[in-house]
């Protein structure tokens, strides 16, 4: 039984975010270039591979699974990839397997997931116009997103909206989301846009600090500081007469990397130990050669030992991307 996951500076590592495809069907324009290039399929964890590795880093200490994408539901496969680390849930050696996702596919898949445990869904919603959405996400339907989120409450699931802020946008849409998850009963986090991959939307262009969201929801709702928490990096807060939660991910405007407990594992088998730096550990190499668990929970625990202190984006974006990888590599 190997130790737990602790890096240097003491932060333990116990979340995993597990993209399976760097491809998806919305072509968001913070997130992916147009004419972006996407892995080769060799290059690409097969469903069993991907269900090992993640298995081996539930061996090391990890509590909580995201799967992400690009799209994580386009990928082909990827209920039995669920199917099968929900067993990680029925022996208590997972607390939480959940996913985020655009919500395109979740009419066919709310079901499914819910059936085998996942209990979160976070769901990608920038803007409740149809027009808006189909510019942000270029040419996405915003009604199947909406029916998608419909299925999945149905379906039992606690759905969490994700709306990056982006500035020239999020002013006209964040009263519309905010009175959208209070009258659904969900909640919703603002994220401020990072400069990850040449884009069509340029991060300098549309940063938003969220201090200045914050103060534009409260001129319409009072909201109460909390130290609630969904393992991830959203401080929240409360709507005063909702009980609604809204979170603020504030990776450049107030970082929150001292308190990071994550790591990710890309569609390729490197694992990142930061969104924001390039570093990765080949683990596919390791796999592919038929290494045992107790090589690969070394190789994990060494990628740890050197997880950075902070991403390097700045408190504010330059004009030139802080790293050439897009967001849809890993998901977020
Ligand atoms: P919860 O489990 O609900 O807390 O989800 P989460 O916020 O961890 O995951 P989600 O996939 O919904 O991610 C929301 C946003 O947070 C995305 O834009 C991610 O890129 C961003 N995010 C998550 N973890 C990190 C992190 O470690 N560093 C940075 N800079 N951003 C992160
Ligand atoms: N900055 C911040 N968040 C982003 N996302 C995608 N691209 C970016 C970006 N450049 C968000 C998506 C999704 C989550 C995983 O990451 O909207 O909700
Ligand atoms: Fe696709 Fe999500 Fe990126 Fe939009 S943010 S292009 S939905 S991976």
């Amino acid at each position: 039984m190997q130790p737990r996951l602790v890096d240097t500076f003491g932060r333990e590592i116990t979340y995993l975010r597990v993209s399976v495809t760097d491809r998806c069907n919305l072509r968001c324009r913070y997130c992916m270039a147009g004419d972006v290039s996407f892995s080769p399929r060799q290059d690409v964890l097969t469903i069993e591979e991907l269900g090992s590795l993640t298995s081996a880093f539930v061996a090391c200490g990890i509590r909580k699974v995201r799967i992400t994408g690009g799209e994580p539901l386009v990928r082909k496969g990827i209920m039995h990839l669920v199917e099968g680390l929900s067993r990680h849930l029925r022996t208590g050696a997972l607390d939480e397997l959940c996913m985020t996702t655009n919500g395109v596919l979740l009419s066919k898949y709310a079901r499914g997931l819910a059936d085998c445990g996942v209990r979160r869904l976070n769901v990608s919603l920038d803007t409740l116009d149809p027009e808006r959405f189909a510019e942000i996400t270029s040419g996405g339907d915003l009604d199947t997103v909406l029916k998608g989120i419909d299925a999945a409450r149905d379906a039992g699931l606690a759905i969490k909206l994700n709306a990056v802020a982006q500035k020239g946008y999020i002013e006209q849409d964040a009263e519309a989301l905010v009175r959208f998850a209070q009258d659904r009963h969900l909640d919703i986090t603002f994220i401020e846009t990072m400069p990850l991959g040449e884009v069509r939307n340029n991060c300098a262009d549309h940063y938003l600090p969220l201090d200045e969201l914050r103060r534009l929801i409260e001129r319409r709702w009072k909201l109460i500081d909390t130290d609630e928490s969904s393992g991830g990096p959203a401080r929240y807060v409360r709507v005063a007469n909702t009980g609604g939660l809204i979170g603020f991910i504030t990776a450049l405007s107030h970082c929150f990397c001292g308190d990071c407990n994550r790591i990710r594992l890309s569609a390729t088998g490197s694992l990142y130990t930061c969104l924001g730096h390039e570093d990765a550990t080949d683990l596919r190499g390791l796999v592919r050669q038929g290494a045992d668990l107790e090589t690969i929970e070394n190789a994990i625990h060494g990628a740890v030992a050197a997880k950075p202190k902070s991403h390097g984006f700045g408190t504010s974006p330059g004009r030139e991307p802080a790293l050439k990888r897009h967001m849809s590599v890993l998901g977020g």
